[in-house]
């Protein structure tokens, strides 16, 4: 199947999830993250503020911060590259390129990812074999995970039957390391 088909394939399936059974699913993936001590400890983390056909993030994002973590968000570049800025509670956040909610911090630098001792990101779908993940097709995630270091943990937050087999991959492409759904955290590779 080709990025385009299986992206519209996901879009339509995550479309029809009840909006009860979405909530239930981002309560879920957030407590399988933060029962993780390798999460409970990051300092610096990157994430993303969710829209209405993702597993939500905006509890996970809280708690991250109100437990002393420096959250840092991505602002989207002309460019389609992803600049970031600090998360700095509820209602400090405006909306952006495309209506996606941003900090209304300062900008820190498409490189600030580079400190991240976690990245969470979103994905449409993840290899299981091979942990290649697929986006809605900006490659603004697979510029930002290109400067991630290969030590630092990175994550995909999916729903369960979106850690499929298969997901066509182009040389620009990036792995991820973990996948939280609500079922559970998953180690790829
Ligand atoms: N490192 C890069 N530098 C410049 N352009 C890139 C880079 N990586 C990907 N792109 C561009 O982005 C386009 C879309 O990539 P792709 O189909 O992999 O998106 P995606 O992974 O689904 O999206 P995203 O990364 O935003 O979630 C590619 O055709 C490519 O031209
Ligand atoms: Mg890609």
């Amino acid at each position: 199947m080709d990025k385009q088909k299986l992206r519209r394939a996901i879009r339509a399936a995550r479309a029809a999830i009840p909006e009860d059974e979405r909530r239930s699913a981002s309560v879920a993936i957030r407590e399988n993250l933060l029962d993780q001590p390798w999460v409970q400890m990051a300092g610096l983390v990157a994430c993303y503020w969710s829209d209405e056909e993702e597993p939500s993030t905006h509890g996970l994002v809280f708690a991250l911060w109100k437990h002393g973590a420096t959250v840092i968000l991505p602002v989207l570049r002309d460019d389609d590259d992803l600049d970031w800025a600090v998360y700095d509670g509820p209602g400090t956040l405006a909306p952006g390129r495309f209506g996606i909610m941003e900090p209304v911090d300062t900008r820190r630098g498409v490189d600030t990812i580079r400190t991240a001792a976690l990245v969470i990101v979103p994905a449409l779908a993840v290899d299981e074999k091979t942990g290649v993940r697929l986006g809605r097709g900006g490659g603004s995630y697979d510029r930002a995970l290109a400067r991630v270091g290969p030590n630092v943990p990175t994550v995909a937050l999916l729903n369960d039957g979106e850690l499929i087999e298969g997901v066509p991959v182009e040389p620009h492409d990036r792995t991820i390391r973990f996948v939280a759904m609500p079922s559970g955290l998953v180690k790829l590779g």
